[in-house]
Formats: structure tokens, C-alpha cells, sequence
């Protein structure tokens, strides 16, 4: 039977390819994909998951959240990585739906429909995962497992030297949900960072005459161009669809548990992830950490998922 996974978005390009692999995927269920404000506002992000629905049409369309603003406002540095739109300012046209549950709602509704089978993929700041707990207690305890993009352990942050993107947009929430009862699995940016995909990927993308084709071949050279101008890369990261592969693919990734936090009230540490890694730890492991993967078959799979949605 397919899994069930809840994607939490901030899209973002790269969320909106991490969600190509996702929802095409046979082996998962996607039952709700809820906005969060993080590469761009809460507004824009609800809008931006429908035009990546509309513009894909997958062949069975998930339930939809809203994201709201988060309590301490959104940071907005790094916010235009990917244009002011977050999809490359191609300027799609979509037919927004008025009346959308807040994206916590439907996360407490899918959690509690499924007891202890829903993955929730988080590749945004934590925002409605920590808002889901805080308005339902028990819930944490009937996750299934939280797999969560962020964070750094041994390599320095990506949008100040210490912290790691979505950790750093609402470091509260990411330590309630780091602190809170659920099962989780944590893809750093030590992972993450190794893998730049090369325009050669354009070689390898479905037909453009395919939705997804088309539609990846519009909004990737945005990208291309932005990680050559702000970070003088030749390739573009592609952080969220690595997590979406370590869902899809566990057996690709090493994982270790540890003890992990996150420095809330830091001048020049907000955001960053602090392990307890001493000789005797005074913490307990709260997660699993990945540590290690199959680079090559990662990226395998990838461009593979890629062309499954064609
Ligand atoms: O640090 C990586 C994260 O920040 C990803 O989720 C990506 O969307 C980015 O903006
Ligand atoms: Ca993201």
C-alpha cells in the first residue's frame, strides 16, 4: 500500500521540483500539501502550491492549507532566491480557491484520520508543524515520522554563518517541533549541500511537450541564474528533493541519532541547530540525523522521478 505523506511547502523552485518527485511517485500517497511562509510569504506560497497543482494536474489532487504569518514575522533575507515570486517571476495564471483551511487544521485533521501513518515532509521553517502540535496536544504522538530539511551540524549555515534557512525563518517553532514527542529524521545542509545538479539536467528532463517538462524548463534557468549570481555556482541545490528521495529511497541514507536543539535568542546564532555530541551527553537523541548517502543513485533517482511524471 502507498504511504501517506503530507508535504509542508514554501515553494520555492526547489520545493516545487521536490513535489514533482512526490506527487508521481506510485509508492506514495500524497494526501495534503499545506503552504508555509519561507522563500516567500505566507500569501504567495498558498498561491504558489496551486499554480505547481495546476500546472502539474498529478492524477489525484491533495487536500490544500493555507499558511498564515508566523508569530515573530518572517525574516526576509534570502527570501528572493528564487525571484520575487518564488517561481522564477514567470507570472503563472491560477484559479485561486477563496476558502482554504489553515494549513495546521489540515495537518491535525490528516494526522488524526491516520493515526501513525502519516509522514509529514517538511521543506519550509516549522511554522504549521508547531502550530499543529500546539492545538493539538496529543498529536505529536501520532505522527508517523517528521522528516524535516534544515539544519547544519558540521558545516556552516546557508543564510547567516550559523544557521540554516528554514530553521532560521522561525527557529521557535523548529525547537518545539525538535522538542516535541514525534519520530523524526533530519536531512542537514551537510547532506544536502553535496549534490549540484549541472545544466546537463536539462539534457535529462521529460518532453517539453509534457506539463512537467514544460513546466520545469521554465521555472530551472531562473534558478541556474540565480545560484550563479548570488552564490558563483556552475549547478543549483536541490535540498528538498534530496528529503523527498530519503523518503522514497531510505536505503540511499545513513542516518545517526542524536540529540539536536535550536538556539532561539542568539544575536548571531538564531536559527542555528546545536547538538550534544560530548563525551557524556546530557541530552537525549531526539532524532536521526543523516549523515551519509549514495550520492550517484540519489541523483539516479532523481532525474528518474523526474521523468516518471511524464
Ligand atoms: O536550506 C534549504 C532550504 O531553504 C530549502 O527548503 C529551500 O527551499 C531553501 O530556500
Ligand atoms: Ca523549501
Amino acid at each position: 500500500m502507498a504511504r501517506k505523506v503530507l508535504l509542508d511547502v514554501d515553494p520555492g523552485i526547489d520545493d516545487a521540483l521536490a513535489m514533482c518527485l512526490a506527487f508521481f511517485e506510485p509508492e506514495l500517497d500524497v494526501i495534503a500539501v499545506t503552504a508555509v511562509g519561507g522563500n516567500v510569504s505566507p500569501s504567495q506560497a498558498t498561491r504558489n502550491v496551486q499554480v505547481i497543482l495546476e500546472q502539474l494536474d498529478p492524477p489525484r489532487w491533495p487536500r490544500l492549507g493555507a499558511a498564515s504569518e508566523p508569530e515573530h514575522g518572517l525574516p526576509v533575507e534570502g527570501r528572493y532566491q528564487f525571484g520575487v515570486d518564488g517561481l522564477g517571476g514567470i507570472d503563472f495564471a491560477v484559479a485561486e480557491r477563496q476558502h482554504i483551511l489553515p494549513s495546521e487544521k489540515v495537518i491535525c485533521d490528516a494526522v488524526r484520520a491516520a493515526p501513525h501513518e502519516v509522514t509529514i515532509v517538511a521543506l519550509g521553517p516549522l511554522t504549521n508543524i508547531a502550530r499543529a502540535f500546539a492545538r493539538d496536544q496529543e498529536l505529536a504522538g501520532l505522527v508517523g515520522q517528521i522528516v524535516i530539511v534544515g539544519g547544519a551540524v558540521n558545516v556552516p549555515g546557508n543564510i547567516t554563518p550559523a544557521a540554516e534557512f528554514n530553521i532560521y525563518c522561525d527557529p521557535t517553532s523548529a525547537r518545539t517541533v525538535f522538542r516535541s514527542h514525534s519520530t523524526k529524521i533530519l536531512i542537514p545542509l551537510d547532506v544536502t549541500n553535496r549534490i549540484e545538479l549541472s545544466y546537463d539536467l536539462f539534457n535529462q528532463l521529460p518532453d517539453e511537450n509534457t506539463r512537467v517538462g514544460k513546466f520545469l524548463r521554465q521555472i530551472l534557468p531562473p534558478a541556474y541564474r540565480s545560484y550563479r549570481q548570488r552564490l558563483g555556482l556552475e549547478g543549483i541545490h536541490v535540498h528538498d528533493s534530496i528529503a523527498m528521495a530519503s523518503v522514497i529511497h531510505p536505503g540511499l541514507f545513513t542516518l545517526k541519532p542524536m540529540a539536536g536543539d535550536v538556539e532561539t535568542m542568539g544575536e548571531l546564532t538564531s536559527g542555528m541547530t546545536v547538538f550534544d555530541r560530548r563525551r557524556v551527553p546530557a541530552w537525549r537523541h531526539n532524532m536521526e540525523v543523516a549523515t551519509e548517502m549514495h550520492k550517484e543513485q540519489v541523483i539516479e533517482q532523481i532525474i528518474r522521478g523526474l521523468n516518471r511524471t511524464a
